[in-house]
């Protein structure tokens, strides 16, 4: 089952305090994936990549089909920080689609070395997002409860 559905909205809930614990949590996922590798326990932690990187991937498309696209049409915003995100997710899905890889082969090297390098663009990343994006979300859109139902109902299925 998925975190996001896990708990139901306080209705004072901001888009910055929302989007930030699916940002956490999925760090804790990959943290934990990342040291199974480091001790080559591949079977936990080809499932623990897998589970990581649906969560995440659900996370970037719930940005690029309900956020995102609110807060566009709310400020007629279109080639600024979103355009800068999508850009950030497409990187983070090629590095996605490297681990995948060297999850398969088992190749904790390769897999360390990639990882590393996510990580550090997924704190810098989440960083803008949470400093100044969804802060920007929240001011602009009125209807925040809304918009959060619609991100938790997101199936992660591109549009
Ligand atoms: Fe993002
Ligand atoms: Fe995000």
């Amino acid at each position: 089952m998925l975190a996001s559905n896990q708990k139901r909205l306080d209705p004072m809930t901001t888009l910055l305090e929302f989007m930030t614990a699916a940002h956490r949590k999925c760090d804790e996922m990959f943290a934990s994936a990342e040291e199974d590798v480091s001790e080559k326990s591949w079977t936990l932690a080809s499932q623990k990549f897998a589970e990581f990187n649906a969560a995440i991937a659900r996370h970037l498309a719930q940005e690029e089909n309900v956020l995102f696209p609110a807060f566009e049409e709310a400020t007629g915003m279109t080639q600024g920080p979103t355009a800068m995100m999508r850009m950030e997710h497409e990187q983070m899905r090629s590095l996605l689609a490297q681990l995948a890889e060297a999850a398969g082969t088992q190749d904790a090297s390769r897999f360390l070395g990639l990882s590393e390098t996510l990580m550090v663009l997924i704190q810098q990343h989440n960083m803008k997002e949470e400093q100044m994006l969804y802060p920007m979300c929240d001011q602009a859109l009125a209807e925040t409860d809304a918009i959060i139902a619609k991100i938790e109902a997101f199936s992660g299925d591109p549009v």
